[in-house]
């Protein structure tokens, strides 16, 4: 029996396995699709031009790898890269990427120095946090790039729209400070009713009139997140920052179709295991399923330590031999059952877990959760197989890259 990755994200369970590494993988991976990382920059800027992009690869780009992907969404015309931390842009610099990193989250001030050390532009809402940028630089003889962030109605962090233009001619006065960018976020572009969103940018317009006013301009204004983007072309202003259309996923049901988006993480594992089993046998955990009828139970060595939430395992189904098929019992930590029916199943058949067959999306509703968080919790030990033109060009695991 072959195990390890198929050698291509579309192949169908019992397809041929063929990844040469160096080493066997374990029999449950992601596949991440960098063409449909580069089909889906290009789709985003189609729709978000004139504006640039900055693509959101903070939480390990969702996920999916941030270096790999961060340098996929370069290569493709992202502009930039937004990361949460100041960690995760040292990261990415560490991994040799270059573009435009900015920094979305909140700062110590004690972390400006490692910040301007990697040449990261960084988000302030804090009088403080820019002073000590201003320090950082001048001690590292570059200039800092500060953003601000205005709290148009998310209620998170931003300072108040009505002291915005005060803090902005104030940090812009900073020596060795380009207050080069002005944002907002949005607390809920994905809703059909756009009211809160149109209100939180008419807010934002006026806060930029006012920093107008106070003699500022940053060059880079920006408010839209993926939702924003696709739904709201008001608010694309200089620059969108796209997470989770990145992707492959649309925000919300009403915004499937927005922009062609290709799913991105296909998860897959092979059967490890398969019994035929007669009606009334109980499988799992707490013995939370009976089958019902002479079947064939299969287990999956993916569990929710790989990241499968355990909430999906009630109701949702894998994709097995070209139809869904439901998950049997309780997701364990380290496996699933799934019950087969009568499916001609052989050890080692690929299913998949989320991808283009079983939207993980789907997965997400089962668990009451969203793909966001799904996509973020995708373990470390689950090996990420990096698929370009169909080729398998590198493997991450819990041991490094190869
Ligand atoms: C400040 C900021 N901008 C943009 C994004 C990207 O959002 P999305 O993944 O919905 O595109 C996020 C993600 O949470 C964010 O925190």
């Amino acid at each position: 029996m072959a195990f390890g990755p198929s050698p291509s994200p579309g192949a169908e369970p019992g397809g041929p396995a063929g990844l040469a590494t160096r080493r066997p993988l374990r029999p449950a991976w992601a596949e991440i699709d960098l063409d449909a990382v580069h089909a889906n920059v290009r789709a985003l800027r189609g729709v978000a031009a004139p504006a640039s992009l900055l693509a959101v690869v903070k939480a390990d780009a969702y996920g999916h790898g941030a270096a790999r992907v961060a340098r996929a969404a370069v290569e493709a015309g992202a502009w930039g890269l937004g990361v949460a931390t100041v960690d995760e842009g040292t990261e990415l610099r560490r991994a040799g990427i270059d573009a435009p990193i900015l920094v979305l989250g909140a700062i110590g001030p004690d972390e400006a120095a490692t910040a301007l050390a990697h040449d990261l532009r960084l988000t302030v809402a804090e009088e403080t946090v820019a002073a000590a940028a201003s320090l950082a630089a001048a001690a590292a003889r570059r200039e800092a790039r500060l953003h601000l962030k205005v709290d148009t109605g998310m209620g998170r962090l931003g300072v108040a729209s009505d002291d915005a233009a005060a803090l902005a001619a104030r940090v812009a006065a900073l020596p060795h400070v380009t207050l080069e960018g002005c944002s907002t976020h949005f607390a809920s572009a994905d809703d059909p009713d756009l009211g809160s969103a149109a209100r939180q940018l008419e807010i934002f317009m006026g806060t930029l009139r006012a920093l107008e006013r106070a003699g500022v301009r940053p060059a880079l204004r920006h408010a839209a997140n993926s939702a924003a983007t696709l739904a709201l072309p008001g608010a694309r202003l200089d620059l969108v920052r796209c997470g989770l259309a990145l992707y492959g996923v649309a925000p919300a049901p009403h915004l499937v179709g927005r922009a062609e988006l290709r799913p991105v993480m296909r998860l897959c594992a092979r059967v490890v295991h398969r019994k035929r089993v007669p009606p009334g046998t109980p499988i799992g955990y707490g013995h939370a399923f009976r089958t019902t009828r002479e079947t064939t139970v299969i287990t999956l060595p993916v569990g929710y330590a790989d990241g499968y939430p355990r909430a999906a395992g009630e109701g949702c189904t894998v994709w097995l031999h070209g139809r869904c098929a439901p998950i049997a019992g309780r997701v364990s930590m380290d496996q699933i059952t799934v019950d087969a029916a009568d499916a001609p199943v052989a050890l080692g058949d690929v299913v998949e877990l989320w991808g283009a067959a079983v939207p993980v999306e789907i997965v997400a509703r089962a668990a009451r959760t969203i793909p966001y968080e799904v996509l973020a919790r995708t373990a470390r030990r689950v090996p990420r197989v990096y698929l370009d033109g169909g080729r398998v060009v590198a493997v991450r695991t819990l041991l490094g890259e190869e």
